[in-house]
């Protein structure tokens, strides 16, 4: 199990977006063959044009190639591996020139390419090869241990099993709009009052973090909690959330809590941000481009519901809606240009359909009495506390009754269900070592439970700064690194929050213990 090393403790802003990191690896392959071609380079001029119209995602003036599929929006599209490894490492070198797929009935498919997609772009697979050279030059990489190769693994791994495990919302899973009004002034005036490149603050990578190469481009974060911000804090938050919501709740049909949003992401100069999907409950999600400066634009590209890649490219104040933990997307191919800067918006749905409750008046209303639904549209009311976005009978569904062991929701432990807090949480967060001790004497699973946020009660000891609790948890036999929805370890929570000089830092840090922060 290729395990993280420790880092050294982060300062400063770290990075923010929650997108998930695991810690257990796959077996994917990663060879070495390279070849040849070069990639055609038609570029699209810069569209000047803000309307959200069907045709405006991507200006595209190159024609499919033979054999190639176009998608929706009639741009010539592919599947995953081709533009950046998705499913495998690394990227298709399966060319639409090579005898099989120019000729399929007369030369076999040689068996190192049955059932590799089909590579339409060229040969991205020396690009990509030479972005984690450099990841392992800055971090470190051997051959029996590269941190970044890791990273790497974990993230295909997560690509492939999240999404088919997800309830969607919606058909395609993404949509291109302008910004609601609210929004759109709330976020475009505390840019305006904080763009001065002084404001902007380096993200703190966890190491050999390859969500962003920000090894050879860094990312800056102008953060809506940074209270040195003029206008920056919860109220802005609030404010955006707000104004945010309706509209995704009217785009996937589901009531949303607010789950994330920490500020406006400034990519530079060359900047990949590696196609993934989202850790949840980052589930129902929305980017606003805020302010770019670019030579052309920077698609983010996605995976649809259907399958197809997509380009969307987007002007200031144009807002996309995605369904970020099963959508795959990312911008894999380098920016052009000095910046681009957008705003992440994260919202959970509750479990509560608003379309089921419109269809259930208009039905109520057309038969002229009450039927046995009961009000609110709670169609999958269900007794684990199961959240709705993952599908019964999935891989998820396993890992997370897993990690959520003995949970019982019944209407009236609504609240159990919003936090997901064990005793042993409880105790820990409370600093109760004798009360901690006896529910994990009598209830051993619940020492590395998870709340609904990922946290274990080690996350909790660690930032409450309960030193007695921290070894208890340990000496039980604790996991010491685990990451909770944001990717963030108990040890980033302790110094973060008593720093790292304090004892419960001191410990964990002797143990080896793993300082990772939240993952973009
Ligand atoms: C949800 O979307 C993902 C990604 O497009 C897909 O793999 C999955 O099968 C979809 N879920 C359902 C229930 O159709
Ligand atoms: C997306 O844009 C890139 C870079 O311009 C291009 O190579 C690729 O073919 C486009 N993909 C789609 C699906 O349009």
């Amino acid at each position: 199990m290729g395990r993280r090393r420790a880092a050294t403790p982060a300062s400063g802003v770290t990075a923010s977006l929650c997108i998930a990191l695991l810690s257990t690896t796959t077996s994917a392959l990663w060879g070495q063959k390279s070849s040849e071609i070069a990639v055609s380079d038609e570029e699209n001029p810069p569209s000047s044009s803000s309307s959200s119209s069907f045709n405006n995602y991507h200006q595209v003036n190159t024609e499919p190639q033979a054999g190639q599929n176009v998608n929706l929006l009639g741009q010539p599209t592919y599947g995953v591996d081709v533009s950046f490894p998705i499913h495998h490492i690394p990227i298709s070198d399966n060319y639409a020139w090579l005898p099989h797929n120019v000729d399929p009935a007369n030369n076999p498919t040689p068996p190192q390419y049955v059932g590799m997609p089909v590579q339409y772009l060229g040969n991205r697979r020396a690009e990509y090869d030479r972005m984690i050279k450099a990841c392992e030059d800055h971090y470190g990489g051997s051959s029996t241990f590269s941190v970044c190769k890791t990273t790497e693994e974990d993230r295909v791994e997560m690509s492939i099993r999240q999404p088919s495990s997800m309830q969607n919302y919606t058909e395609l899973g993404f949509k291109k709009i302008r910004a609601p009004r609210e929004v759109w002034e709330r976020v475009k005036k505390f840019w305006e009052e904080n763009k001065d490149r002084k404001y902007w603050k380096s993200e703190n990578w966890p190491r050999g973090n390859t969500y962003t190469n920000h090894w050879e481009a860094p990312t800056y974060m102008v953060s809506v909690e940074d209270t040195s911000l003029r206008g920056a804090g919860n109220n802005l938050k609030r404010h955006i959330w707000d104004a945010a919501r309706d509209t995704i709740q009217e785009w996937t049909g589901e009531e949303l809590t607010d789950c994330s949003l920490y500020g406006i992401r400034v990519y530079t100069e060359g900047s990949v941000l590696a196609t993934h999907v989202d850790r949840m409950p980052l589930v129902s999600s929305a980017i606003l481009n805020v302010d770019q400066d670019v030579d052309e634009p920077w698609p983010i590209e996605v995976y649809g519901h259907d399958g197809n890649a997509y380009n969307i490219t987007m002007e200031p104040g144009d807002m996309v809606l995605y369904e970020s933990h099963s959508l795959l997307h990312g911008r894999p191919f380098p920016l052009k240009g000095r910046f681009y800067a957008n705003i992440f918006i994260h919202f959970e749905p509750t479990g509560h359909s608003l379309r089921h409750e419109a269809h259930e008046a208009a039905l109520q209303a057309s038969r002229g009495k009450q039927d046995n639904h009961p009000h609110g549209g709670h169609e999958a009311e269900m007794s684990d506390g199961l959240p709705p976005y993952i599908k019964r009978g999935t891989i998820e569904e396993e890992r997370w009754k897993r990690s959520h062991p003995g949970k019982k929701k019944s209407s009236a432990e609504k609240d159990s269900f919003t936090t997901g807090s064990t005793p042993a949480h409880v105790a820990a967060q409370t600093g109760d070592v004798e009360q901690l001790n006896s529910v994990i004497e009598t209830m051993a699973h619940l020492l590395d439970a998870k709340d609904v946020n990922g946290w274990t009660p080690l996350h909790e000891g660690a930032r409450g700064g309960h030193e007695s609790v921290v070894r208890l948890l340990v000496n039980k036999g604790a996991s010491i690194n685990e990451r909770n929805t944001e990717g963030a370890t108990p040890l980033y929570w302790s110094i973060k929050q008593n720093g790292v000089d304090h004892p419960v830092s001191q410990f964990l840090m002797e143990l080896g213990a793993l300082n990772i922060g939240p993952d973009l």
